[in-house]
């Protein structure tokens, strides 16, 4: 007897039913289970039990093959090397739009007009201020306090400055809180460095654009305006849109996860950041920096891929969950990464980069694992240019990466079919054991 878990299931235009056919031999049921989308739902699979078992589960550690969500904010094709955000190529915006329009496009949908962009240049300029109270919390770290602990910690203070932010069915409220975030993270970053350097915090400048104010705030000393070269602007403002978004990466995961108990955004966004500082994942571009100092030189960059093939060292900057010929942003960096060189000078360390980069697309270790550059392979050359040190590489990321992780938010508050995250287990522990008191145990 077949039993169907869905009512209808639809039909593709060769007539093919969009089903599975499951049969689950411990009881001889056959079960029809929807395919929609390219993907079947798992509560379907929760129907196939037996008389002394409960439904299945799907088990997928890491989610590698689970879909979490249903997104219209960012579009990957892993296999092609394709990035849009809201249908956008991510090679045109990068070529053509600034951070903020970016930001806007990922978090409302739509390109702006002039009035909206105006609108809303205008509102996240005249949020980058936070309370002098964060300035003296954040003053209370060591000297040598890792900037991604400071921006984690300092985020999820500014929810209480903000309690209002608990009510995130309040459309207007959201919209006031993306704004703040928005806005106010490069000013925690820069302090964040500030911080670290034993220099007064700078505080944000008006009159410049979102990425000329956060390097004014990083490096402005005692001249009264800080201008940095248009080059260098540009090209940051090119790594801020390259790390706007990137779907359901780990840190847009845990801001889902966390934004699902209806937590207020500044405490979902603070689990992002959390995520992000890890090595394998933001973390990755200041581990870049620090292996290529290991190395040293060109001539001993076989040596290391060597360690890399026998499982002592992990080639930092290589491989992807999604993109598995080459990750589109890693080709852009390279190009700003040029034009930020003509500048500052070459990086010593590029020559090293490039060695590893060479030797592992023909390596066949690398090549069987799909292995080639990521977006952290470059990113971090030039931010060493740019006379950012390596501890402050993953909060390059996670200033950017706020307008997409407030995007998808704003689509899981609204989504009516999401709910609070609570996976399944599988049980591996021990059962029903006896208690037996300490004065018992310890005789
Ligand atoms: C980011 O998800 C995103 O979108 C993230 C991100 C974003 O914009 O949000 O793109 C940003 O996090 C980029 C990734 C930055 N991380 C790194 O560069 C760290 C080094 N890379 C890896 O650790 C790894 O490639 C991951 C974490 C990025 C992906 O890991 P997966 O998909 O879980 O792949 P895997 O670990 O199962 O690896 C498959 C195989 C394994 O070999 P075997 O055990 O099968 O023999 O490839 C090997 C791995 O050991 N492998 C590597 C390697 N990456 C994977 N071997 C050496 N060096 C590496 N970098």
């Amino acid at each position: 007897m077949t039993e169907t878990t869905a009512t209808a299931s639809g039909r593709d235009d060769t007539g093919a039913s969009q089903t599975l056919s499951v049969r689950d031999n411990r009881t001889g049921q056959e079960y029809d289970v929807p395919i929609v989308d390219g993907a079947i739902r798992a509560a379907d699979i929760g129907k196939i039990k037996t008389e002394d078992e409960p439904g299945l589960a799907v088990y997928d550690p890491g989610f590698v093959n689970t879909a979490s969500c249903r997104s219209a904010v960012t579009f990957i094709d892993g296999e092609a090397g394709i990035l849009e955000y809201r249908g956008y190529p991510i090679e045109q915006l990068a070529e053509k739009s600034s951070y903020l329009e970016v930001a806007y496009l990922l978090v409302h949908g739509e390109l702006p007009t002039k009035d909206q962009y105006d609108s809303w240049v205008h509102e996240i300029t005249y949020h980058t201020f936070v309370h002098e109270n964060i300035r003296t919390f954040m003053q209370g770290f060591r000297y040598d306090a890792h900037p991604m602990g400071m921006l984690l910690a300092s985020v999820g203070a500014l929810s209480t400055f903000y309690p209002e932010s608990r009510s995130i069915s309040d459309a207007d409220n959201r919209h006031m809180q993306v704004v703040r975030l928005i806005a106010k993270m490069p000013t925690l970053g820069a302090w964040a460095f500030r911080h670290a350097q034993g220099k007064p915090y700078v505080y944000p400048d008006n009159d410049l654009g979102y990425a000329a104010n956060f390097l004014a705030m990083l490096f402005k000393m005692s001249e009264q305006k800080f201008n940095a070269d248009e080059r260098l602007i540009r090209a940051l403002e090119v790594l801020f849109i390259l790390h706007a978004d990137h779907e359901q990466n780990c840190s847009t995961n845990a801001v889902r996860s966390v934004g699902s108990s209806e937590v207020d955004p500044y405490s979902a966004v603070t689990a992002g950041i959390a995520a992000l500082y890890g090595p394998l994942h933001g973390g990755a571009n200041e581990a870049v920096l620090r292996m290529l100092r290991r190395i040293g030189s060109e001539d001993r960059v076989p040596e290391f891929i060597e360690g890399v093939k026998n499982g002592k060292e992990r080639l930092m900057g290589f491989g992807h969950r999604v993109y598995k010929n080459y990750d589109p942003r890693a080709k852009i960096i390279k190009q700003a990464a040029d034009d930020v060189f003509e500048v500052t000078g070459v990086n010593p360390a590029l020559k090293i980069a490039l060695e590893l980069e060479r030797i592992a697309l023909e390596d066949e270790y690398f090549v069987t694992r799909k292995l080639s550059p990521n977006v952290d392979f470059y990113s971090g050359l030039i931010y060493e240019a740019l006379q950012v040190p390596p501890g402050m590489f993953t909060v390059l990321f996670a200033i950017p990466r706020t307008s997409g992780w407030l995007a998808q938010w704003l689509e899981l508050v609204q989504d009516p079919d999401q709910k609070i995250a609570r996976p399944k287990q599988i049980y591996t522990g021990p059962r029903t054991l006896d208690f037996m008191a300490p004065s018992e145990r310890w005789k």
